[in-house]
């Protein structure tokens, strides 16, 4: 079945929303950030969602927001949240969806830490040592990044330019297969 959603998961700082925008407008596609729709749903940040009415609120909507960037019939770059993969149901989702395709953007903590400098103020997990965070959130995540994913990139050391062309790449193949599978 030809994929409608190019989607982009990875841990805080794997560049998803920067990645996906390019994404977006070099395939022609509309791009769907969850952590902007889970606030504009809210009408609050991300942090004051945490803070006021705790994660498992956030994830609610999350779940909330995937299943319906998902469902949507207009073919789109879907950037997810780093957590996404936490909830069972969420997993289940990217990876039973004939319509949609999971890129993994990974690298190591220590490469994310040094991306995510400053933003802690806006990412509730990070707290005060953003490199012990991310790698315990690495730890307790990769192998569900994995469960989902139909492509990793290893992006340290690659430009953004560089991931672009491979994610673009291999998108453009996995249109194509699916298009003379379906021709056949
Ligand atoms: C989170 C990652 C954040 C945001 C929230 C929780 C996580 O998104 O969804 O702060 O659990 O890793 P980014 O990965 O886009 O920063």
């Amino acid at each position: 079945m030809r994929p409608r959603h190019l989607v982009l998961v990875g841990l805080m700082g794997s560049g998803k929303s920067t990645v996906a925008r390019r994404l977006a407008r070099n395939l022609g596609l509309v791009l769907v950030d969850l952590d902007a729709r889970v606030e504009q749903c809210a009408g609050c940040t991300i942090a004051t969602l945490f803070a006021q009415q705790g994660e498992a609120a956030f994830r609610d909507l999350e779940s909330q927001m995937l299943t319906e960037a998902l469902a949507s019939a207009v073919p789109s770059v879907v950037a997810t949240g780093g957590g996404v993969v936490v909830r069972p149901g969420n997993r289940d989702a990217l990876t039973r969806s004939s319509r949609g395709r999971v890129v993994w953007l990974d690298a190591a903590p220590e490469v994310l830490a040094t991306r995510v400098t400053g933003t802690a103020a806006t990412r509730p997990l990070l707290a005060d040592d953003p490199t012990a965070a991310l790698t315990r959130l690495d730890a307790e995540r990769r192998a569900w990044y994995d469960e989902v994913a139909d492509l990793r990139i290893d992006t340290a050391g690659r430009s953004l330019d560089d991931v672009v062309d491979t994610v673009e790449a291999w998108w453009r193949a996995q249109c194509d297969q699916s298009q003379g599978g379906e021709a056949r």
